[in-house]
């Protein structure tokens, strides 16, 4: 009989985990706590952006014309026990407030919700990024409060989706990583995993440490590279070099490889900048904190990005103060294809831009919604052209393709200033100027 799974936490992670287990040919029950997602999720909608991810759900949600009928969604953690062989745990894990170390609550509440409805022998498996030592912590707990006492079994199987890629970073996974304790967990994840590995994901088996730290480490080294190009282009500026040319140049060594070498207002999202911090503070209550000091500083060299940029724009419009000045940002969201705003560095940049006085007014091709939830007091437009409407200066803050495929001829008719400042490098600068623009980006000259 195929196995049966469960997949709890119905965020980026978990509806995309549900949606390709039911494509991989499992009945899959999701659940959530927060109903209003759940009659979405029935319905066959999604409650982000992610490219593809509507159309899989469909393809499976019981009740949809045409569907498979494999994916279900539940409010119930009774019937999530009693259906379940296999429990994949997905909540999110966000940095707790005023402090750097993660906060598990989401987590602790999954695990002492499920454990209870474990009355038959079950897998439960952690995808979510926790502090290397957690996978212990909650098998033990499991074990107690679970009515099957030892056959409720715990696993740890780190998730790398990135968002935009979500759907495909799921069904083709790069690698797989498993933390087990036994044959019989790693002999059914083989069996859950069957699918990608036959088509030659590699298949990592490790203990519950070595998995939970994979995963915070992995995280590490991306921001780690991000914030090492982006320490590069300050140097450019200060030495008029560019640091497009420079990553070219180095990306072709292979043993640094050409990805992730996007220098720019720097990283942000609901993964990486929470991530490293969690990551310093484990490592502090580990003893280990002189090891991962460095990452104190990949997090200022990414957060000064933000403020580098503010000074850009400042300096575009007069120099002295943003009083009086119309500024257009372009991008709300933390990176393209994707309506997150967590932690975003384009709208930090324009929420810091606004309470120094000026006035902003921000275009996003998805992230609209969001952002005016977070940062209601900022202008927003309908389009790129409405944005930049006026404008003294017109900020390029996340790479959407749409923003590549703008007429700057056009746009330049409508602003009150031709200057662009490109916090993304992503902009045909010589297109730009061509259309009579000042074109300004990060760590490259100004020509
Ligand atoms: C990340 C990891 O990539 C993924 O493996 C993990 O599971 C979750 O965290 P995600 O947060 O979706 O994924 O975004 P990612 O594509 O890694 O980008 C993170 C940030 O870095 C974005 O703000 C992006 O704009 C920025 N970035 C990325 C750069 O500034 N330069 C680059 O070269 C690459």
């Amino acid at each position: 009989m195929a196995l049966k799974i469960t997949v709890i936490g119905t965020g980026y992670l978990g509806a995309t985990h549900a949606a390709a287990m039911a494509e991989l040919g499992f009945e899959v029950l999701g659940l959530d706590v927060v109903p209003e997602k759940i009659e979405m999720l029935s319905a066959g909608k999604v409650p982000m952006y992610e490219p593809g991810l509507e159309e899989l759900l469909a393809k499976h949600v019981a009740g949809i014309e045409g569907s498979s009928g494999r994916l279900r969604f539940t409010t119930s953690w009774e019937e999530i026990g009693e259906f379940g062989d296999v429990h994949f745990v997905c909540v999110n894990t966000p940095q707790k407030h005023g402090e750097y170390a993660c906060d598990m609550s989401y987590v602790d509440r999954a695990f002492s919700s499920l454990a209870p409805q474990l009355k038959r022998p079950a897998l439960v498996v952690g995808k979510s990024t926790v502090p290397v030592g957690s996978a212990a912590r909650l098998a033990a707990l499991l074990t107690e409060l679970a009515p099957v006492g030892p056959d409720a079994e715990l696993a740890w199987n780190p998730e790398f989706l990135r968002e935009g890629f979500a759907v495909q970073d799921t069904l083709h996974p790069d690698r797989i990583v498993v933390g087990v304790e036994s044959e019989r967990a790693e002999k059914l994840l083989r069996e859950v995993y069957a699918t990608p590995v036959g088509e030659g994901s590699p298949f990592v088996v490790t203990g519950f440490p070595t998995a939970e730290l994979v995963k915070t480490s992995a995280n590490s080294f991306l921001a780690t590279k991000i914030s090492f190009i982006n320490a590069m282009a300050e140097v450019c500026e200060a030495a008029d070099g560019d640091v497009v040319k420079l990553a070219e140049a180095i990306g072709y060594d292979e043993r640094i490889g050409a990805k992730f070498l996007r220098a720019g207002i720097g990283f942000g999202g609901g993964c990486l900048p929470k991530d490293i911090r969690a990551f310093m503070a484990r490592a502090g209550e580990l003893g280990a904190d002189q090891a991962l000091t460095f990452l104190r500083e990949v997090d200022s060299i990414n957060m000064r990005r933000r403020g580098h940029m503010v000074e850009l724009a400042r300096d575009a419009v007069g120099g002295d103060s943003f009083l009086g000045k119309r500024v257009a940002v372009l991008g709300a969201t933390f990176k393209p294809d994707s309506d997150d705003v967590r932690d975003s560095p384009a709208l930090n940049v324009a929420g810091q831009i606004h309470l120094q006085g000026g006035q902003v007014t921000v275009y996003d091709p998805k992230g609209m919604v969001n952002a005016r939830r977070l940062f209601p007091t900022l202008g927003y437009a309908d389009s790129a052209l409405e944005a930049v409407r006026g404008a003294d200066v017109v900020l390029h803050l996340t790479e959407w393709r749409e923003f590549r495929e703008l007429d700057p001829v056009a746009l330049g008719e409508v602003t009150s200033s031709r200057t662009v400042l490109d916090g993304r490098n992503a902009l045909d600068g010589a297109k730009w100027r061509e259309a009579g623009w000042t074109y300004r980006a990060m760590g490259r000259p100004r020509a």
